[in-house]
Order: structure tokens, then C-alpha cells, then sequence
């Protein structure tokens, strides 16, 4: 396999071809994850949860950030690599934003992932502008679930879903080249997708995204506590790590992952 390139992902999403993004914060599970086929490695802040034992992802901070994307990028071979901007980081002004995007490029990231809506669509055009590419991310946005009152499935009535597709097509306008669809309604990610021209990446957003992400952790059942609808633990019937994440890789460019009522909303 190449090193997948931007145009590579986008050329890929023209042809129909579904996206298999996972998290990943190390440099040996990158290689894994990378040999096993996976298009996308996302250094998610969800390592504030997953690593670090936080309850949510806001104590996450850009060095954390910075370290595990340099871990990620020594082990990385061909996959698209992608990193979170943290809570903090970027919601002051573009110029902080940038800032902070450039940590993460250096750190090995080719492209930069940050939450919300409207309000970032002028901090995606300066980074965008400037160079590093940038994924949107919308939905459930786990960065503001205090003000969110916790992780419930968004754009369930008519206004909020008008709202998202807005937002979406705005972002996309920004120069966004990606977005995260997390927690919503499968019809409405299927009618936002169709409404884009960028890949859109779902996870707890139905099967018909132009791909899917999981937190690593998540789909290798290695997570304590409630599992959420969404996550499928491929570990069941899989031989090894590797057999799991290569099942994965299979089932979403297959489309039969997700099912659409078993993970759908
Ligand atoms: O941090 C993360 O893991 C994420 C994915 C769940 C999209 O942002
Ligand atoms: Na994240």
C-alpha cells in the first residue's frame, strides 16, 4: 500500500469507497492498525477517557496532545493521520487556533480535528487557508458535553437538524475536508452526507456516512463500564487484535458496519 495523500481520500470518497478511520495513540498499535488496512489514525482526545482516566475529554491538553501524535506518526506507515485539537486550544481566536494546529503538524499530523458549529467556521478557513488541512467535527461534541447536559443523541427534532446541515454545509464552505458526525440520527447523517461533497465520517450516526471511526479502545471491548449502542466489540469470533481491527476494516467498506438497527438511531 502508498501513503494515503488528501487527494488519495478524496478520490477514494468520489469513487465510493467507505472510509475505516480508528483512534490510536501509540506507535505500536499505529503499525498494527496501519498493516491491518485502516484508512485514518485519529490521535482523539478521547485519550483523556481512554489513557488517562479522565471522566471527560476537557482536561486534555495540547502537549498531551502533541506527545501521542508524535508517538502515532513514529509508527504510522501509510494511513491518513488526523489529531484533535483539545479543548482550550482553539476557542479563543484563529490565531490561538493556528497555533496550536501547527503543534500538531509538527507532531506529524496531517490534518487537525476540532469541534462545534457556526462559530468555527471562521478558525477552519484560517488554518485551512494557511495549510493544514481540517476536519470538522458535529454532533455530539464530547469537548462541550456540560453545556450539552450529557451524551445524548443531536438534531433528533426538526430545528436541530436544520441547524446541523447548516452547519455542516458551512464548514464545508470554511474548507473543511472532513467531518465527524457523532451521535445523530442515521437519516439525517444519510441526508447530510448527501449534501456534501467531503467525506462525512460517522460513529453513532447510521450506515450511510462516507465512512466510519471508533475509538480503538471501544471496538476491542477494552473499555470498562456501558457500552454504547454504536460500538460493535470485534474481539467476538476474532482470532487476535489484528484479526479484529482487519474484520472492522472489512465490515465498513463493506457497509455492513454499522447495521442499521443494531448501532443506528
Ligand atoms: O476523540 C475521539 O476519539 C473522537 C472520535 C470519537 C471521533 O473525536
Ligand atoms: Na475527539
Amino acid at each position: 500500500r502508498k501513503p494515503i495523500t488528501l487527494q488519495g481520500l478524496l478520490d477514494r470518497h468520489a469513487r465510493g469507497e467507505k472510509i475505516a478511520m480508528l483512534t490510536c495513540y501509540d506507535a505500536s498499535f499505529a503499525t498494527l492498525l496501519d498493516d491491518a488496512g485502516v484508512d485514518a489514525l485519529l490521535v482523539g482526545d478521547s485519550l483523556g477517557n481512554v489513557l488517562q482516566g479522565e471522566a471527560s475529554t476537557v482536561p486534555v491538553a495540547l502537549e498531551h496532545m502533541v506527545y501521542h501524535t508524535r508517538c502515532v506518526a513514529r509508527g504510522r506507515r501509510n494511513a491518513w493521520l488526523l489529531a484533535d485539537l483539545p479543548f482550550g486550544s482553539y476557542q479563543t481566536t484563529p490565531e490561538a487556533a493556528m497555533l496550536a494546529a501547527v503543534e500538531l503538524h509538527k507532531a506529524g499530523a496531517q490534518m487537525v480535528k476540532l469541534e462545534g458549529g457556526g462559530w468555527t467556521t471562521e478558525t477552519v478557513r484560517f488554518i485551512s487557508q494557511r495549510g493544514i488541512p481540517v476536519c470538522a467535527h458535529l454532533g455530539l461534541t464530547p469537548q462541550t458535553v456540560t453545556a450539552l447536559s450529557g451524551f445524548k443523541v443531536q438534531g433528533r427534532d426538526a430545528a436541530g437538524a436544520a441547524k446541523l446541515k447548516a452547519d455542516a454545509l458551512a464548514l464545508q464552505e470554511a474548507g473543511a475536508q472532513m467531518l465527524v458526525l457523532e451521535l445523530v440520527p442515521s437519516a439525517l447523517a444519510a441526508d447530510i452526507t448527501q449534501a456534501l461533497s467531503i467525506p462525512v465520517i460517522g460513529i453513532g450516526a447510521g450506515p450511510d456516512c462516507s465512512g466510519q471511526v471508533l475509538v480503538l479502545h471501544d471496538m476491542l471491548d477494552l473499555s470498562s463500564g456501558r457500552r454504547p449502542r454504536f460500538v460493535k466489540n470485534f474481539m467476538q469470533g476474532a482470532s487476535s487484535v489484528q484479526d479484529a481491527v482487519r474484520r472492522y476494516v472489512g465490515e465498513v467498506q463493506a457497509g455492513t458496519f454499522p447495521h442499521p438497527e443494531l448501532h443506528g438511531y
